[in-house]
């Protein structure tokens, strides 16, 4: 177990948060961007090039204030630290700091995207070409782990329905399932059996379609360190995080209702809705109650956990009528 220490250090908003200087590859990108700015010789096709092909990890990704309903809480954002130190992401290991130890062997460049399955438009898709189905957007959401902890992260992306439009989804689609990468290669958490490999979770289309379920690119104003799923994962801040699967490789649009990896592992625990809910306790825990990552020490309390984890305004009409305790 970790305990995260923070406490009296004043966060600043993600918008102000100064990118760090990490990696030789960011700095080169860097430079093709003041080149390009500047106008320079050197800034016109090299640097339009350059600026054409996906930033690497750790490069500067801002986005625009989201105006989605929701889409930014005014709590204190977890720091990068914890939330770039403190994992889930099996592929790499099942400590909290073996995503961060480990995953530097993710390779994330080339990287494309397959959509298949119930769409009029089946493609595969350049990371590149992907980034720019949409304008990046700045959202800030709760992170809510079935485990019983929490953050605040502010992710830059933008809505998954902007490319499930553009795929076209057949009138048969009523699940979209996202599978991620499985290399043994890069990937030595594979070794275990721990789970079924891939990763694989899914979503009801109309869950999917929700402005707040997000493709996220960056967090922090950067692009998304590997431990935390680059070069894209899913976030839907309303279900436990696991449902938000990272380093997405493969989108597909099913008329029936998929198995996910964590159904598979352990059905009577880990349901296909997913939903936050404090009334509906784990089987070996209860809900109703979360520990926000940062705030661990001896005074911090526990939070009352919030229904669809405080975004019920939003998304509580997607389950009206469903018994919530049965499709859990
Ligand atoms: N995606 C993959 N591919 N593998 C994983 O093990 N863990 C999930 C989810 N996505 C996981 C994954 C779980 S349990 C959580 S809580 C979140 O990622 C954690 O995201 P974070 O590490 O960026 O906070």
């Amino acid at each position: 177990m970790h305990f995260h220490r923070d406490r009296g250090f004043v966060h600043p908003v993600p918008s102000e948060i100064t990118p760090r200087a990490a990696y030789a590859g960011r700095r080169d990108w860097l430079r093709q961007v003041a080149l390009a700015a500047a106008g320079t010789t050197l800034g016109s096709w090299a640097a339009r090039d350059a600026l054409a092909a996906a930033p690497p990890v750790g490069a500067p990704l801002p986005g625009a204030r989201s105006t989605v309903a929701g889409a930014v809480t005014m709590e204190k954002p977890t720091s990068r630290q914890d939330a770039t130190t403190y994992n889930n992401f099996y592929e790499f290991g099942t400590d909290k700091a073996d995503p961060a130890a480990n995953a530097h062997t993710l390779k994330t460049r080339p990287w494309t995207v397959a959509i298949e399955g119930e769409v009029k438009k089946p493609q595969t898709l350049d990371l590149d070409a992907l980034m720019k189905l949409a304008p990046m957007e700045e959202r800030i959401y709760r992170l809510r782990c079935v485990e019983g902890w929490s953050m605040v992260i502010p992710w830059v992306g933008w809505s998954l329905s902007n490319l499930i439009k553009a795929v076209e989804p057949t009138g048969n689609a009523k699940f979209v399932q996202f599978l991620t990468l499985a290399d043994r290669a890069q990937m030595p958490g594979l070794r275990s059996s721990v789970l079924e490999w891939p990763y694989v979770e899914a979503l009801r289309l109309d869950e999917a379609m929700h402005p707040l379920s997000m493709l996220a690119f960056g967090m922090y104003g950067e692009v998304l360190p590997r431990q935390n799923g680059a070069p894209l994962r899913l976030v839907v801040p309303w279900k436990y995080g696991f449902k938000s699967g990272k380093s997405i490789v493969r989108i597909r649009f099913l008329a029936q209702q998929p198995r996910t990896s964590w159904e598979l592992a352990a059905s009577s625990e880990y349901g296909f809705y997913s939903n936050v809910n404090p009334q509906v306790d784990h089987p070996r825990w209860s809900q109703a109650t979360e520990r926000r990552i940062g705030e661990d020490g001896l005074f911090a309390r526990k939070r009352p956990t919030l229904m669809f984890n405080g975004y019920e305004p939003q998304v509580g009409q997607l389950y009206a009528g469903m018994d919530l305790k049965k499709f859990f």
